[in-house]
């Protein structure tokens, strides 16, 4: 019986494996994340008969740090051979186009580093910067040449946009094929949904899971707790957890008792945007923390007179958690690394 749950099992992995070889066939294998559809086992359920066995920690433990910068370099290294080789076999290079709008300075900041990043690696950028007061009209003409333009292989618009601008309507306008930052409901829902694979995910969630595995900790089964729920971090991780098998719960603001909740997880990923929201108390002794929040907290003892600080309050985490992310220099070279990997598969799907 168990013999041919096994095989049953096998040959829907390996069904799952030709459909992934055929639909992404052309897609870089730079990533240690496998296709989501390969995550797709069959539901089978089994009661355990078995106690679990003893949880012990010792009272204080050893956390590692994980080193996204490192991490985020050496995806880098591959991008760059691999627009190498692109660039012998077809004579192209992916290229990228942003879309900024107003002059908020994080976004100039964001915006620059993601050209920067294009240059080092080898992809081409291109940059249209549209004044505050801008119209919808001014920037769908913007999007809609990008869209056309084939020397573009994704465009991104970045967010957020000033208040008189309808951020969905100009969302959509982005074509599916060259949505980046995957944040389309189609991506979206392909993401949520078992035997779909998206064509782009989101391009912080798709990091942070990079560093999980990089890092050598086991996603499926374990209960995983993410902190916020915005559509462009907190909604696609927990949907990106779910795929990979972890038991994810949500909190949100309007969420009772968070710390209890948090308390529970084997993975935190915090992305609620609240400097030092989740204290030392609040982790399970042994929890891995991803930290997402990047927020600026005045010091005048910095350059610019302030410094980044996440949602995890990293003193008190030291000690508890078995490993964590540091902000900076965790979960932001690796959104970034994410960008540049989904612009190189959006152009070697239609280059091969
Ligand atoms: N490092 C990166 O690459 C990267 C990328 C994107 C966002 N970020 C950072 O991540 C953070 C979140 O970004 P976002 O765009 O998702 O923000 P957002 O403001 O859109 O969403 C915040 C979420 O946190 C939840 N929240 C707010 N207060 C809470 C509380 N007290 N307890 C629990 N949940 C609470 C909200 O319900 C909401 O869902 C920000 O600090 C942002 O700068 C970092």
């Amino acid at each position: 019986m168990l013999f041919i749950a096994r095989k049953a099992l096998a040959s829907v992995h390996s069904k799952a494996s030709r459909l992934t070889a055929r639909e992404v066939h052309c897609l870089s294998s730079i990533l240690l994340s496998p296709p989501l559809v390969s995550l797709d086992f069959p539901e089978n359920w089994t009661p355990h008969s078995d106690p679990p066995p003893p949880v012990s920690f010792e009272s204080v433990q050893k956390t590692l740090v994980i080193d996204g910068k490192v991490i985020a370099e050496e995806i880098r290294t591959k991008i760059v051979n691999e627009v190498c080789k692109m660039k012998k076999a077809v004579g192209k290079v992916p290229g990228l186009a942003v879309v900024l709008v107003g002059q908020q300075r994080d976004s100039q900041t964001y915006v620059r580093n993601k050209i920067i990043a294009c240059e080092e690696t080898g992809i081409k950028s291109v940059l249209a910067e549209l004044p505050e007061d801008c119209t919808e009209e001014q920037i769908i003409r913007v999007l809609t040449k990008f869209n056309e333009d084939t020397s573009i292989h994704g465009v991104l618009v970045q967010l957020p946009l000033p208040q008189h601008l309808d951020e969905v309507k100009i969302l959509n306008m982005v074509r599916l094929e060259k949505d980046v930052d995957g944040f389309h409901p189609l991506h979206m829902g392909n993401l949520a949904m078992r035997g779909r694979e998206p064509l782009f995910v989101s391009c912080t969630p798709k990091g942070c899971v990079e560093l999980l595995i990089r890092s050598g900790v086991e996603i499926a089964g374990k209960n995983a707790v993410v902190i916020g729920r915005s559509n462009i971090v907190g909604l696609p991780m927990s949907l990106l957890l779910q795929r990979h098998d972890a038991t994810v719960s949500t909190v949100h603001a309007f969420s009772k008792d968070p710390e209890h909740i948090t308390r529970e997880a084997d993975i935190v990923v915090a992305a609620a945007g609240i400097p030092n929201l989740v204290r030392g108390s609040w982790l399970k002794p042994g929890a891995v923390v991803i930290d997402v929040g990047t927020c600026p907290v005045e010091d005048s003892s910095c350059e610019h007179g302030y410094r980044l600080v996440g949602d995890v309050c990293y003193e008190e985490a030291l000690g508890v958690a078995s490993a964590i992310t540091p902000v900076p220099g965790g979960v932001g070279p690796m959104t970034i690394a994410m960008l540049l990997c989904n612009t190189l598969d959006a152009a070697k799907r239609i280059s091969f």
